[in-house]
């Protein structure tokens, strides 16, 4: 099923929204206390000639991970080179990208949960000593060559700061938790948005996208595109309130920027509420792989207080009871 509340990339979108996206900090809206930090270390880094320290931004997809690097790239004054832990394949790409850096340059990794160990082990004396360490051969006869690179700095981009290893975690000075994004903060973003496409959209309808998007810029974006198309059915050079509300309807996304699946999901935790229910049956239950409930569908709902996630499983709240208008039994 495609999502239109879908917070990973669609592959066809990839160019538009590097369109929308902001280069500098001042379009970069919310996510305060990271940006001041950041703020902080990229000037002391400047004042001292120095590369900044690796930064590891971890959190759920949409929130503004990829775009972040970007402009960390671009206030440092910067090359970035982008790339991602699934591309990695041979130590030898990685000993590629690595040996290729020019001093102060930025690699991005983006799903770096996903390197595999041998992999991992690269990036440690990589990223610790500014050092390659190859091992040529096998057995008695194996031969390690050291091989100096220039210094960089790493930027990981996970959804599962979890699944890195601790070593890999530890090698980041730097570790940011990025936060879903208030409804004033997702209005503004989308204000923006719509004066790069050239469509006024009005407060009230902004506000009401933002209500929608569960907290996430790129359901935002998305939302705003498809309305904006049906703005220009109707041949209007606004998008109204009304419209809004009739596209959003009939796009099927609720006033809490729920759709099916969410909405699905939620039944069946209060269906067996108040007994927790297991990550792999709520998968076969909803057909859909663990993978997308986990970094998708939950972080969401978790951070608003719909679901809990116990030892043995999750839970619904009282909140999605009153949700779905199905009283919380007593037992609970
Ligand atoms: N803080 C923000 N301010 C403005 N736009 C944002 C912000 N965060 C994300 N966006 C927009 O949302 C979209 C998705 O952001 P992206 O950086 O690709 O997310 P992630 O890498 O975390 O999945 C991009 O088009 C970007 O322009
Ligand atoms: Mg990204």
């Amino acid at each position: 099923m495609e999502r239109l509340v879908e917070i990973e990339k669609i592959e066809f979108e990839e160019k538009e929204e590097s369109s929308l996206r902001p280069a500098r900090f001042s379009d970069y809206i919310g996510q305060e206390s990271i940006k001041k930090n950041l703020h902080i270390s990229i000037n002391a880094a400047k004042k001292r000639a120095e590369s900044l320290d690796h930064i590891l931004l971890f959190g759920p997809p949409g929130l503004g991970k990829t775009t972040l690097a970007y402009i960390i790239a671009n206030e440092m004054e910067s090359n970035i080179k982008v790339t991602s832990a699934p591309m990695i394949e041979k130590s030898g790409d990685l000993a590629a990208i690595l040996t290729n850096l020019s001093k102060g340059d930025i690699l991005f990794i983006d799903e770096i949960h996903r390197l595999s160990s041998h992999i991992e082990e690269i990036l440690y004396s990589a990223m610790e000593d500014f050092r390659l360490d190859i091992i040529i051969g096998s057995g008695p006869a194996a031969q390690t060559i050291k091989i100096n690179i220039e210094e960089f700095t790493l930027i990981g981009a996970t959804t599962r700061a979890g699944m890195l290893s601790n070593p890999l975690r530890d090698r980041f000075g730097i570790i940011f938790r990025m936060q879903f994004y208030s409804i004033d903060e997702l209005s503004h973003i989308i204000a923006l948005a719509s004066k790069k496409l050239n469509k006024i959209c009005s407060l009230e309808s902004t506000q009401e996208i933002a209500k929608r998007s569960r907290g996430t810029p790129r359901v935002a974006l998305r939302l705003l595109k498809r309305i904006r198309d049906f703005a220009e059915f109707h041949n209007e050079s606004e998008i109204s309130l009304e419209r809004t509300i009739e596209a959003l309807n009939e796009l099927g996304v609720d006033e809490r920027g729920f759709d099916e699946l969410d909405l699905a999901f939620l039944k069946l935790l209060v269906e067996y509420s108040p007994k927790a229910i297991g990550l792999n049956t709520i998968a076969a239950a909803l057909s859909e792989d663990e993978r997308t409930i986990e970094d998708i569908i939950e972080p969401y709902l978790l951070s608003n207080g719909y679901i809990e996630r116990t030892a043995k499983g999750r839970i619904a709240t009282r909140k999605s009871h009153e949700l779905l208008g199905i009283p919380l039994n007593s037992l609970f």
